[in-house]
């Protein structure tokens, strides 16, 4: 299957002919790759139980790790959510649309296909213009994961989609660079405590303001145990990585740099390919084969928005032994550090020990 790239602009009337062109082929059951504020997409239609099975097959994602539903109205969730207790309700008011997905009971309407034979389903309502006119045109109900093949860093340009869904789908629209970078926050509201399933932009404390109680799923915090079963199915998944080995090295700032120069040095020694994930404060001090700038630590932001590039670049640099500082940054840092562990496989050094 060729695979083709257009540039979207986001203003409605130049994209009208895009916009026509991916609303037929997401009808007639084909996949479309998007970008949203957060990652890029791979969409399907959500009311189409064949659409997820494709959305399957392209990503090589197993076939139990539930779809996120997206949609471009408010009133579109009365047909999927059964009900939208009020806590919810003032989630949407503040945060729709935007980085947060919210799980309800679904109605029977969304095939269990989509949800990955769950009750519930996710919904989300992206702010991003292309995105929002896109799930319209394709009939206001969309199925998307992140656009990278399973295991890999997510996308955020129209080019790293290109490097995973390249032959597999016949249309990746171009939006461009995405704005966070890291995928939506997710919070369960299908049962009697608000839950955070996956740290995003929209944090705990954000939350907590306006609802009050949320507890957080063991699976964020900490090291997960083996058989503990994360409620977002997803996240039990290797995730993120990159082919070479990655270490996260964490404490205060002089030892952590003087831990990765001489690890650095003894791997010189046996001469595998070194890399160091730093922060633009920090990167004249490494020496390494490669020394890459994930952001500033004055803007957590950045940080985020470039930490998935950064990954996929240390795949196309062929580095074969990663060390990354830890971004324990004010807001956006439970996020950071979520993806980061996962990319590392929990591997982290404390030099504090
Ligand atoms: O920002 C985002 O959310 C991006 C963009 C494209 O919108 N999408 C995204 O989708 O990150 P995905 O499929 O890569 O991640 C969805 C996560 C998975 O960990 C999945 O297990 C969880 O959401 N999830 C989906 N439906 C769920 C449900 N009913 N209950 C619990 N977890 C669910
Ligand atoms: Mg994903």
């Amino acid at each position: 299957m060729e695979t083709k790239v257009i540039k979207a602009s986001g203003d409605e009337n130049l994209d009208r002919d895009i916009m026509m062109e991916a609303g037929n082929l997401i009808r007639s059951g084909e996949l479309v790759a998007i970008p949203t504020e957060t990652v890029y997409g791979l969409a399907g239609d959500a009311l189409n139980p064949l659409s997820a099975s494709k959305i399957y097959a392209a990503k090589g994602r197993p076939s139990d790790n539930p779809l996120i539903v997206h949609i471009a109205e408010k009133k579109a969730l009365f047909k999927i959510a059964e009900t939208v207790p009020e806590k919810a309700e003032i989630l949407i008011n503040e945060f729709w649309p935007g980085p947060l997905t919210i799980i309800f009971r679904k109605t029977p309407a969304v095939p269990k296909e989509t949800t990955g034979g769950l009750d519930t389903v996710a919904v989300r309502m992206p702010v991003n213009d292309i995105a929002r006119e896109f799930i319209l045109s394709a009939g206001g109900y969309i199925a998307a994961p992140s656009a990278n093949s399973s295991g890999k860093p997510s996308c955020t340009t129209a080019e790293h989609v290109y490097e995973d869904m390249k032959g597999k789908i016949p249309l990746i629209i171009d939006g461009g660079k995405v704005g966070i970078g890291l995928e939506s926050t997710i919070v369960d509201m299908s049962g009697e405590i608000p839950c955070l399933l996956r740290p995003g932009m929209i944090d705990i404390g954000m939350l907590r303001e306006k609802i009050g109680e949320v507890e957080i799923d063991p699976s964020i915090e900490g090291v997960m145990d083996e058989n503990a079963r994360p409620k977002a199915p997803g996240m039990k998944y290797k995730h993120y990585s990159p082919r070479g080995e990655l270490y996260i090295v964490k404490g205060k700032r002089e030892r952590v740099i003087s831990e990765i120069n001489s690890r650095c040095a003894d791997a010189a020694k046996k001469e595998l390919r070194t890399a160091v994930m730093a922060c633009e404060e920090n990167i004249e001090r490494y020496r390494a084969d490669i020394v890459e700038s994930v952001g500033s630590r004055e803007e957590p932001g950045s940080i985020a928005r470039n930490l998935f590039s950064v990954l996929r670049d240390m795949d196309k640099n062929k580095a074969d032994l990663i060390f990354s500082e830890e971004y324990d940054v004010p807001g956006m840092g439970m996020a950071i550090m979520n993806r980061l562990v996962r990319a590392a496989g929990h591997k982290i050094i404390d030099t504090d020990k």
